[in-house]
């Protein structure tokens, strides 16, 4: 078979190098992909946001099956677009898709489905939103509508940093805003294979969002991950699953717009229970990179039979991946390019390129606010995490840094 992964970050390369192992595979292309999956397959010259040209290339290259990464591409339509012309595709069509790509969308399907989350109120002017934030207070949640890259949200304990977070998400531009209230508790990732009511969670993880260590400064699409997570007893992972993932597949069905693909839910452990902080269309990144390695199962096999509504079990190994991303200086809010990253070459484990390229020199260089998610395996969690941080002391670049924490609080 021949596939395509659309995208160019660290989740396309866990889930090429996922896929390549299947021994259904004959060739892999990632449009456009990034340094790291040359090994893999062939790189081809497409973004992720053209999908007219993506799809009279999978027409012509006769693609057997493509698989999307980024929401920029759902959200544009590659599904219905590849649908239509007869190709076979994972991934939500586009109004399915707004799950991610609109928060008040996902709110009012879990409102009148009762999948339970934080209560929240939608604001088109700045004079009401503030008028709302005064009467009610911090802590407060506010999240700017649209696709963000997990940088749109601010959960603010100050009335400074709430009002701050307002102006800032009405001067961006966008003309709607969420108030969410504040949920307290453990938050996990999990991530399910979806084809209607057809529901197949994988392991869960642990992301690190904010972009410091401790978790402090600004959220960021996530600065580290690890998996499985113990915290998160397999009881609270079934309520999630009966509660809100097997729910939110079933609500879409009766909707009429049922959805296909990975449904990634962000999860709040409360004292009330489980609760939605967000669903997302997409596998998530770098969840992939720390789920997809534990995976024994042939994922390709399991989608395939997926689409034609087959639900495949799926086996896991025992031992703890846990992943360090290497991001460039001033990342989230800009970061610098182009500086080299040398010493890859060192690493004893998987190293997925979440942004890199080669100049015109043939060296490699950074490409992206998210460079590379280094990986650690081991039998605990504390030797997957001595091992990762091994790996990231071999690489050598000097705009990059690092959260040192990664794990820490399972340990
Ligand atoms: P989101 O993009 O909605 O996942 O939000 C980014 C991050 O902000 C989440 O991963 C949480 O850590 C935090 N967050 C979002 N909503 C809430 C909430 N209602 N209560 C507490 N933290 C939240
Ligand atoms: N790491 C979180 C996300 O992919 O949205």
């Amino acid at each position: 078979m021949k596939v395509l992964i659309i995208g160019r970050g660290g989740r396309e390369h866990s889930l090429g190098w996922k896929i390549s192992q299947s021994p259904m595979v004959s060739k892999i292309y990632f449009a456009p992909g990034n340094y790291g999956m040359k090994s893999l397959g062939e790189l081809i010259n497409i973004s992720e946001e053209n999908i007219e040209e993506l799809c009279e290339f999978a027409k012509k290259e006769k693609i057997d099956l493509t698989i999307v990464g980024p929401e920029s591409s759902l959200a544009l339509g590659v599904v219905d677009i590849f649908e239509k012309n007869g190709l076979k595709i994972f991934g939500p069509r586009k109004i399915p898709a707004q799950i991610e790509s609109s928060k008040d969308f996902a709110k009012n399907i879990m409102k009148k489905y009762k999948i339970p989350t934080g209560n929240y109120e939608v604001f088109k002017n700045l004079q009401e939103a503030r008028k709302y934030l005064e009467k009610n207070g911090v802590p407060m949640v506010i999240k700017e509508d649209g696709l963000k890259s997990g940088k749109g949200v601010t959960v603010a304990f100050s009335m400074e940093e709430a009002l701050d977070a307002l102006e800032r998400a009405f001067k961006n531009g966008d003309n709607k805003i969420l108030m969410e209230e504040y949920l307290k508790g453990e938050e996990f990732s999990i991530i399910a294979l979806v084809n209607g009511d057809r529901v197949i969670p994988l392991e869960i993880a642990q992301d690190h969002k904010r972009v410091f260590e401790g978790e402090k400064g600004p959220n960021t699409g996530g600065m580290g991950i690890y998996s499985p997570v113990d915290r998160i007893s397999e009881e609270i992972q079934r309520e999630t699953m009966e509660k809100i993932m097997i729910p939110m597949a079933q609500a879409m069905v009766a909707e009429g717009i049922p959805f296909t693909g990975f449904l990634f839910g962000g999860i709040m452990v409360t004292e009330e229970g489980v609760k939605t902080i967000e669903f997302n269309g997409r596998f998530g990144d770098p969840e992939a990179q720390g789920i997809l390695p534990r995976m024994k199962s042939d994922l390709l096999e399991i989608i395939l039979k997926l689409l034609e509504g087959e639900v495949s079990p799926v086996e896991w190994e025992k031992d703890y991946t846990l992943g360090v991303v290497m991001a460039s200086e001033g990342y989230p809010e800009r970061s610098y390019l182009g500086d080299s990253i040398g010493g890859l070459e060192n690493c004893e484990d998987l190293v997925f390129h979440m942004g890199t390229k080669e100049d015109s020199t043939g060296e490699i260089v950074t490409n992206g606010g998210r460079v590379l998610c280094v990986l650690g395996r081991g039998r605990t969690l504390k030797e997957a995490q001595k091992k990762a941080y091994e790996n990231v002391s071999k690489i050598r670049a000097s705009k990059l840094f690092y959260r040192k924490d990664i794990g820490n609080r399972d340990i």
